[in-house]
């Protein structure tokens, strides 16, 4: 039996994961605590790197003893520390590192440097057991937008698809600015979507000319035209239908990604698609995800939002996958890459 201690600082979460490692190679989540400095960048409208690294530092130690206490373990238990190195914000990705390093160093463990992005494909792993070979996974939130083809967790994982431009979940933060909704703006936006009409503002569909990359994704035009069309109801004195332009806009979002995962999937040969990333939790891509696959014969795994937001029981989650795989563990001289491909 194999503990694993996961550590992620990548963006505005501290989190802190504990796993096992059964014989079988199963992975069973122990304890998953999260401290996010969300609050504190909320006023800016976006996250602040150095308030992100400060608030990594004061969190560290607390979230790391609340871990212990939930899984009823101690530091000593400890097999194996793994911690996202990249991609992210390179001053909160020094927090993670060091603290696991220094971890790993005085329990006399092995260290695993991982992928953020490979961390949130492994987090359905935890809720739905291993993924079929291969998965295609579409990973949506803050700070990325991308199709993986996933063939093997602990190594072979290809990009097939990214955004140009914005990240979705940027593009439901800088909209839920434009109509007046709070940062960030996700689960704001999804609420007012709710009472609004999706058909009411044709907005556009990113990247889906038939001469525009297939698997790629744009949303920043989508962004922009939301705020000409609210600009132009302002000008004229008319009152902005804010649930319309949200389940509009939304409608537009889920459109585009799950149009192309599912031609990707089709295309590719791939059963089955997760998808993983705080935007994940969207009731109307969840949805119509399900709608399109069903029609597509395409398997549908989405975790729970606690596992699809950044967390640090996905990073032990892989760092599992990666001890059972028998990679060999990183050098103490582990470094950060902010910009880390998969
Ligand atoms: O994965 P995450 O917690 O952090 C990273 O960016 O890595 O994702 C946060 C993003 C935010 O942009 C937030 O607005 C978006 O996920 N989000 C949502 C919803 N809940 C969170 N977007 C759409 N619908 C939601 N219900
Ligand atoms: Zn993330």
């Amino acid at each position: 039996m194999t503990i694993i201690l996961g550590i992620e600082s990548s963006c505005d979460e501290t989190g802190v994961g504990l796993v096992r490692l059964g014989p079988d190679g199963a992975v069973e989540l122990l304890a998953d605590e999260v401290a996010s400095s969300v609050e504190q960048h909320a006023r800016f409208g976006g996250v602040v790197p150095e308030v992100a690294s400060r608030a990594h530092l004061e969190a560290m130690v607390p979230t790391m003893r609340r871990a212990f206490e939930v899984a009823g373990l101690r530091l000593s238990d400890v097999d194996a520390v793994a911690v996202t190195c990249g991609p992210g914000l390179a001053g909160a990705l020094l927090v993670g590192v060091s603290a696991a390093k220094a971890y790993a160093l005085s329990l006399g463990v092995p260290l695993y440097g991982v992928n953020h992005l490979a961390g949130h494909v492994a987090a359905d792993t935890l809720e739905h057991g291993a993924l079929p070979s291969p998965t295609l996974a579409l990973l949506v939130s803050g700070g990325h937008s991308q199709l993986l083809r996933v063939d093997n967790l602990a190594g072979e994982i290809t990009e097939i698809g990214s955004t140009i431009d914005d990240a979705a979940g940027e593009a439901y933060d800088k909209v839920a600015r434009v109509i007046g909704l709070p940062y960030p703006g996700g689960p704001p936006i999804d609420k007012a979507a709710q009472r609004g009409n999706p058909a009411a503002i044709p907005f556009p569909r990113g990247l889906t000319g038939p001469r525009d990359a297939k698997y790629d994704f744009s949303f920043s035009g989508l962004k922009t035209s939301v705020a000409r069309w609210v600009e132009a109801r302002e000008r004229d004195g008319e009152e902005v239908p804010v649930d319309d332009v949200a389940a509009s806009f939304q409608e537009a979002v889920a459109d585009v990604l799950t149009a192309k995962a599912v031609r990707a999937a089709t295309d590719l040969g791939m059963s089955t698609l997760v998808i993983s990333g705080g935007v994940a939790a969207n009731s109307r891509l969840k949805q119509l995800a399900a709608e399109r696959c069903a029609a597509a014969g395409i398997t549908l795994r989405v975790p729970r939002p606690r596992l699809c937001t950044d967390n640090g029981a996905m990073i032990a989650a892989l760092g599992a996958h990666l001890v059972a795989a028998g990679v060999k563990p990183s050098s103490l001289d582990l470094t950060t890459d902010p910009a880390l491909p998969v």
